[in-house]
């Protein structure tokens, strides 16, 4: 209630009492009455206003658990190789991102990677790159053409046992709040101490661990940021390197090295790549 209505209400309450029309506890009796009733529907204005509020946001979450996205990460289903040779072949893929439709970033890609095969991929920034290993990592799905993996259609493949032969250095390497041990087999059963420290060592990051007052237990902190972006790459080259993977996909993966260690990483890269993995 606004305060001219409320002076009009007492103005016109006291010319009552003046005419012995309205006794003055009857005024307070209503006054307070009425102050309790209007301060219960603010009470009730501010819950149907929180309750709109979080029924819009509930709306939203459920419109998220109802969505099916077009990769399934959680699925079983669909072939898994035996043999797998690792043999690439993008054929005529275009990619547009749905969030921005007007722009073609990838245009009828045409490439062909044999077995054992190292290819390089140069571009200006924002060309496409990333989103190529994205694409074979099954993070996204192309908009046309085709994506073959030793003659089959990537789409047919059984996703986790595709993700379990790609090894991926992105090019901000994540790494989890764990120690350095926990980071280099994350997700890996049964890895014992040397297999850790031989990874580690490949990808010249075992002299630095080392040096730690905690060794291969020191934690790394969120997102790995109690260490350089150098020593990050090198844990994250350490965890691929220990899977063995058929295909190894580097996005920019020593970006952030000295020319020394990224030098050494190269050649332990180019070793791995040699070693007999089958
Ligand atoms: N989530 C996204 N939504 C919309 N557009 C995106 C998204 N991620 C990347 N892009 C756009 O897609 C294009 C290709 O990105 P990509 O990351 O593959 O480039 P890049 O060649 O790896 O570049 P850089 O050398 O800088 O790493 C860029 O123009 C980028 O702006
Ligand atoms: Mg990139």
């Amino acid at each position: 209630m606004n305060p001219a209505t409320l002076g009009l209400l007492y103005w016109r309450a006291l010319i009552l009492v003046e005419n012995n029309e309205l006794d003055i506890s009857n005024i307070i009796i209503i006054s307070a009455f009425g102050m309790f009733v209007l301060e219960s529907l603010k009470v009730v204005q501010l819950l149907a206003q929180r309750m709109g509020a979080s029924l819009t946001a509930a709306h939203a979450f459920f419109d998220l658990f109802d969505r099916i996205p077009t990769i399934d990460n959680g699925s079983n289903k669909g072939q898994e190789l035996t043999n797998f040779s690792g043999e690439t072949e993008f054929n005529q893929v275009k990619f547009i991102y749905p969030s921005r439709p007007a722009v073609l970033v990838l245009n009828k890609l045409q490439l062909s990677i044999k077995s054992g095969q190292r290819i390089a991929l140069v571009g200006a920034s924002g060309c496409g790159k990333s989103i190529i290993v994205q694409l074979l990592e099954r993070f996204c799905h192309f908009t046309q053409g085709q994506l073959i993996l030793d003659g089959v259609d990537i789409r047919q493949l059984n996703i986790q046992w595709l993700r379990s032969r790609l090894g991926v250095v992105s090019q901000v390497p994540v790494l989890f709040d764990l120690t350095i041990a926990q980071n280099i087999s994350y997700g890996l059963e049964n890895i014992t101490m040397d297999e850790i420290v031989l990874a580690a060592t490949k990808a010249n990051i075992h002299e630095f661990i080392q040096q730690l007052p905690l060794g291969y237990e020191t934690k790394v902190g969120v997102k790995g940021s109690f260490l350089s972006g150098g020593e990050k790459q090198r844990i994250a080259i350490a965890r691929v390197l220990i899977r063995q993977p058929k295909i190894l996909l580097l996005d920019e993966a020593t970006s952030a090295m000295d020319p020394y260690n990224e030098q050494i990483v190269q050649a332990t890269l180019e070793q791995a790549q040699t070693e007999d993995r089958s």
